[in-house]
């Protein structure tokens, strides 16, 4: 006889991501909130969003339980999330789709649903990519956000060259975070989570595949504010400004 594998409680799951991400980001939540009242005060309450580099879907969620006429598509290139993400949220009544691509890669505003969107929006997501392909995908945002339409970025933004004391400034305060008791344990609960989830027999298949990629993944690349500024502004982005910040943790704001 065999025995019924126990359900994957996929709701748990994206918690637990939202409690490592929230350890390593105390503002987390802060930012997720400036971000949708930005939403709100540029395109309003109903929008069509793209969520960049979504992971399982948390900043979706939050769009789509704060406007109940939005609708979004949370595009990411990890197929470990993507199923933590579709096991949580499904569709959300027909309001949120999954995407699996890769950002920047030839090809990939393809696998999007047709029409304009209103914004695209990402956190913590688009330090991953090389500088090439992210200049990439601003320039695909312009052809996929409608004209006014409005791009928001919460993510580490780093001073550069041109100031260096405030550069030193950052270094420092990250090396007193490092040593803090609260943001280790934030990377150990980051490490337990993909450990932990490494054994849900449910998730077997996507974490192959997610190994398989890892190994084509490039290294982190901390882009300068300016050269994020000046990509925006190159891809036809008129406004360009951030709305919020906490050292280098900054929300990016940028509209056609
Ligand atoms: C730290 S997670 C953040 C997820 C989510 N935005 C959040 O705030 O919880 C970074 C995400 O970016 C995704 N990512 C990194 N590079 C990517 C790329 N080139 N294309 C698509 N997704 C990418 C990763 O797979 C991961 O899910």
């Amino acid at each position: 006889m065999t025995s019924a594998r126990p359900a994957t409680n996929w709701k748990a799951w994206l918690r637990r991501w939202d409690e490592q991400q929230a350890s390593l980001l105390p503002s987390r939540e802060v930012r997720f909130h400036v971000m949708l009242d930005v939403l709100e005060a540029t395109v309003g309450r109903s929008p069509r969003v793209l969520d960049l580099g979504s992971g399982p879907g948390s900043l979706s969620l939050r769009i789509l339980q704060r406007f109940p006429r939005a609708r979004c598509v949370a595009v990411d290139y990890d197929p470990v999330v993507l199923r933590i993400g579709l096991g949580a949220l499904g569709s959300f009544r027909g309001r949120l789709s999954w995407v699996d691509a890769k950002l920047g890669a030839p090809g990939w505003t393809d696998r999007l649903p047709g029409g304009r969107y209103d914004a695209a929006v990402s956190t913590t997501a688009l330090h991953w990519l090389t500088p090439a392909s992210l200049r990439q995908v601003y320039r695909d945002l312009g052809g996929l956000l409608r004209p006014e339409g409005i791009f928001l970025n919460g993510d580490q933004l780093a001073w550069g060259a041109e100031d260096p004391r405030l550069v030193r400034l950052a270094q420092r305060v990250r090396r007193v975070h490092r040593h803090g008791v609260k943001r280790r344990a934030g990377w150990g609960a980051w490490e337990r989570w993909w450990r932990d989830a490494a054994r849900v027999p449910a998730l077997a298949v996507s974490f192959a595949e997610h190994e398989r990629r890892r190994a084509q993944h490039p290294k982190e690349q901390i882009l300068p504010l300016a050269a994020h500024v000046r990509a925006l502004r190159r891809s036809g982005f008129r406004t360009v400004g951030v709305v919020w910040q906490i050292i280098e943790n900054r929300v990016l704001f940028a509209q056609r």
